[in-house]
């Protein structure tokens, strides 16, 4: 809960704690990064990269029209696929913004599509019983407030920097208050808020630039709740550490004290729709990553960047279905899980998750073992073992032979598998401890 009262606590949290109990339970969510760099369709840095002027870049804006648009069909997706909770763009670095702010005219109302996106969207999601997060990009390549720096896209284009150079962060910072205000205020509760991103240093920008201490005050004060990222540059601020694009081999280290974390991670490589990017990731990996998060005890934000016609790319659909038939059969393995208790350790090519109200431990099966799984010290401590997915019986008993001639020890329970790998990507096993 948000309110903590002890001095260490005050300490760790000056500016107070979101509610990151029911984020802990949900374990998987899904990132949501639409704007117009969706109609180039070749990454959402792609005004950066290509070091596109703003003039140019307006034909994304004036052919947005996503017809094909209809956000009841992404909420089930996401359901579908087990997930608990979206976080979702509402503006990019481009500066986009998908709801009728009254703070900027660069946003979707004044496309020729001409509508609101997020308030359909919020909606359809909750009512498929998904939480709702909020993305919210501090860089900005639209304000005209906005300091060029090493990012801009006309940071290379010296009349540009000359014609710029009197910009005042400070209008900016008022800005993202104000549209802040706007998102905490007018979609009701929103469960995660996720600022994106600080670059300290030379041309950079930092705390001061988004003068992120009052940011953080009036997110506090509007939504006490809220689980917010770790990227404003305030020690202090976050309630979630936030490993990108990359799997980390334990905790990371900063998760500790009451933060949680969460790793964020695309299907190909990129965050926006990327037509030309084929090194799409395989379901069966991306289920292996999910519970390596919650082994870990984090989460996986999966990216799923719809095309500019406002559809799910084929291959993001068939990757969500994909995760949804194994999470259909093995949410419980996943949901309100963490870690094994201390000292149980995994058995060879498994991860453990461990749901503490129910104290059963799941032993995910990465690579199919022959005949047997060996749990070292669980020995007399298992009431019952089952396949998860179609609950048969996981035989503990242990033949005379294989106890004559291999001698597993005394503490170590084994388990006798079935032959053949049953027909799901990662097997589990549920044992019921006493
Ligand atoms: C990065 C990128 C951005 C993406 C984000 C997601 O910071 O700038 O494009 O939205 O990561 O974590």
């Amino acid at each position: 809960m948000a309110a903590r009262s002890s001095a260490a606590e005050s300490r760790k949290a000056p500016y107070g704690r979101g509610d990151t109990s029911w984020f802990r339970d949900a374990r998987f969510g899904m990132f949501i990064h639409w704007g117009t760099y969706s109609l180039a369709a070749r990454h959402e840095w792609v005004r950066s990269k290509e070091q596109i002027p703003q003039e140019e870049y307006q034909k994304y804006f004036d052919h947005f029209y996503p017809d094909l648009y209809n956000p009841k069909d992404w909420a089930r997706m996401a359901r579908e696929a087990g997930m608990r909770y979206f976080v979702i763009t509402t503006k990019h670095h481009e500066g986009f913004c998908l709801w009728d702010s009254k703070h900027t005219g660069y946003k979707a109302t004044k496309t020729p599509w001409g509508k609101d996106l997020l308030k359909p969207m919020v909606k359809a999601f909750r009512d498929e019983g998904i939480r709702v997060g909020f993305y919210y990009s501090l860089l900005d390549w639209h304000h005209p407030g906005y300091p060029v720096d090493c990012h801009h896209p006309q940071r290379n284009d010296a009349a540009f920097r000359e014609r710029e150079a009197r910009r005042d962060v400070r209008t900016y910072a008022a800005y993202m208050r104000h549209q802040v205000t706007e998102l905490l205020t007018q979609f009701g509760e929103v469960d995660v808020l996720w600022f994106d991103f600080s670059f300290p240093g030379k041309d950079g920008k930092d705390h001061t630039h988004w003068e992120s201490e009052k940011l953080i005050k009036l997110v506090r004060k509007l939504q006490p709740d809220v689980v917010v990222d770790n990227r404003l540059d305030l020690p202090g601020s976050g309630d979630i550490v936030t490993p990108e694009q990359v799997q980390p081999r334990t905790r990371p280290h900063e998760a500790i004290d009451g933060i949680a974390w969460e790793a964020c991670q695309t299907f190909s490589g990129s965050w926006g729709y990327y037509r030309d990017e084929h090194t799409w990731r395989g379901t069966d990996e991306l289920i292996r990553t999910l519970v390596d998060c919650v082994s870990k005890d984090g989460n996986l934000l999966l990216n799923v960047g719809p095309t500019a016609r406002g559809e799910f790319d084929h291959r993001a659909r068939e990757r969500l279905a994909g995760m949804g038939e194994w999470m259909k059969r093995h949410s419980r393995a996943v949901y309100g899980c963490g870690p094994a208790p201390a000292g149980i350790v995994p058995p060879q090519d498994a991860r453990l998750t461990y749901n503490p109200k129910t104290n059963r431990l799941y032993v995910h099966l990465f690579a199919w073992p022959f005949k047997h799984v060996h749990l070292d010290g669980l020995a007399g401590k298992v009431a019952y073992a089952q396949l998860l997915h179609d609950a048969s019986e996981v035989d503990m008993k242990l033949e005379q032979w294989y106890i004559d001639q291999y001698n597993p020890g005394k503490s170590t329970l084994t388990l006798t598998l079935p032959q053949m790998q049953p027909p799901v990507p990662v097997p589990v096993i549920e044992l019921f401890l006493k």
